[in-house]
């Protein structure tokens, strides 16, 4: 019997493992972006910030497991090469000695382009039928925005 998997054009599932590769990447970019300001963040805000950014790197670390097994799921290689992940990341890498506030301001705009990732790879997964995917990248995008609200907040007031 078939399912969404076996049933996937390959053009199709070429499609989804791309969206899916690209996410992984910038998941894993920002995974380690984050635990390096978990580390360096000075000043008043120190405790709230190194526990924001470690649930961060936590909840970023475990994502791109879920979607590197994905693409598994789907039959295909899953990258894990740092220079893989760079080469196909929206997210870049960022100097680490840096005041909190361009910490903050830094990880938001990456939460937010990993919210447009996530966002358009739901709309792929939605279109070949792969409910699946379509879940994993929609429970992600929901989550990518409430980090971006969290750090914008920090900015105000
Ligand atoms: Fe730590």
């Amino acid at each position: 019997m078939s399912n969404v998997v076996t049933a996937l054009e390959p053009n199709a599932k070429q499609e989804l493992v791309e969206g899916l590769t690209q996410a992984v990447a910038e998941t894993a970019i920002e995974t380690l972006k984050a635990q390096n300001y978990h580390w360096n963040v000075e000043g008043m805000g120190f405790g709230p910030l190194h526990d924001l950014f470690q649930k961060m790197y936590e909840d970023h670390f475990v994502a791109q497991d879920d979607l590197a097994e994905r693409i598994k799921a789907l039959d295909a290689h899953a990258e894990g090469r740092y220079a893989d992940f760079l080469r196909r990341s929206a997210v870049e890498e960022c100097e680490g000695k840096i005041d909190a506030k361009a910490m903050i301001k830094n990880l938001q705009e990456d939460q937010e382009t990993l919210s447009a990732t996530l966002t358009a790879l739901a709309a792929v997964a939605d279109k070949h039928g792969d409910v699946v995917t379509n879940d994993l990248a929609i429970e992600r995008a929901q989550i990518h925005d409430k980090f971006a609200w969290m750090l914008r907040s920090h900015l105000r007031g």
